[in-house]
């Protein structure tokens, strides 16, 4: 089982849009997948069609999320928590997240084993999952630490615009932080894959002009690789996402990812060639 995490302390650069395309397309190569949503805005809980809920008195998720799993050191394995997801076919395990989270954070801080719970969980269900895919918050906070401390690999999608890149340098200094703690309890380096170029112009004169020195940057300046795979912008992807269905009277989300709602657009094609790039460089083959 490989853990990948994706972020980026730049907020609104696609780290979501990533962990659910990327995982269905992971899951369609027969790639037995779990996503983890440790993101307290729960985007990615909502990507992922599990609420179900129009009104928070029926909220389902608020005692069986992320936060229990990470509480609990005796109860709540991911196997009690994670549900079934059919925002892509075959189905994704999914482990959702909560507004909650918010409020639990510095409870957790000063809980010991906090950091390492999720490590100990995922020794659970190493036989149960070949990949799985961790949502993150913008910020440097106790959850995106939880998710670096557990993965053993990063990919981190960027925009590649000023403020982006400027986040490059706290992510490299957040990553050290995490290297140090990982070294204590006799963990590896987290691997990173690569900046994952997302949300990019197709516009001719930008992609012909502007995008190399864009991509260019990366490396130079950063010393960070950039991936092959480019998530170029498309109205595609944000329109899967906002699909809703009609329930007697009832709006209900009903996302899906774009390779269930337009296998043969160009966007589902890129993450198909994401997948493939990834899955290559965490040396599991396709
Ligand atoms: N390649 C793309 N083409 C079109 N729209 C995109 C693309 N990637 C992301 N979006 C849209 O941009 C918005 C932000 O994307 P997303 O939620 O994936 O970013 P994020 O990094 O997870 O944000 P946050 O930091 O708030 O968690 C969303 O509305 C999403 O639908
Ligand atoms: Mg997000």
């Amino acid at each position: 089982m490989k853990v990948i995490a994706i972020y980026h302390n730049k907020g609104g650069v696609g780290k979501t849009t990533t962990v659910v395309n990327l995982a269905a397309a992971i899951r369609k190569k027969g790639k037995r997948v779990l996503v983890i949503d440790l993101d307290s805005q729960a985007n990615t809980t909502f990507a992922t069609g599990l609420v179900k809920f129009d009104d928070e008195q029926f909220d389902d998720i608020k005692e069986a999320n992320i936060l229990q799993i990470l509480q609990s050191e005796e109860f709540y394995p991911i196997s009690e928590i994670a549900r079934k997801s059919n925002f892509s076919s075959p189905e994704i395990d999914v482990v959702p997240a909560h507004i909650d989270l918010m409020k639990y954070e510095n409870d957790l801080i000063s809980l010991d084993y906090s950091r390492m719970i999720l490590i100990e969980k995922f020794e659970e269900v190493e036989n149960q999952y070949d990949v799985v895919l961790i949502d993150t918050p913008p910020s440097l906070n106790l959850y995106a630490k939880i998710a670096l401390i557990a993965a053993d690999f990063l990919i981190i999608p960027s925009d590649l615009k000023p403020f982006a890149n400027q986040g490059l340098v706290n992510v490299k200094e957040f990553l050290k932080t995490i290297n140090a703690y990982r070294k204590q309890i006799r963990k590896q380096p987290i691997e990173i894959i690569g900046v994952l170029p997302c949300k990019i112009s197709t516009n001719n004169q930008f992609v012909k002009h502007t995008l190399p020195q864009r991509l260019e940057v990366i490396p130079n300046r950063y010393g960070l690789n950039v991936m092959d795979t480019i998530i170029y912008e498309r109205d595609d992807l944000a329109k899967c996402a906002e699909k809703i269905q009609m329930v007697g009277n009832l709006e209900i989300a009903d996302p899906m990812s774009v390779i269930d709602f337009k296998p043969e657009s160009t966007s589902a094609q890129e993450f198909e060639l994401l997948a493939k790039e990834v899955l290559r460089k965490i040396g599991m083959s396709s």
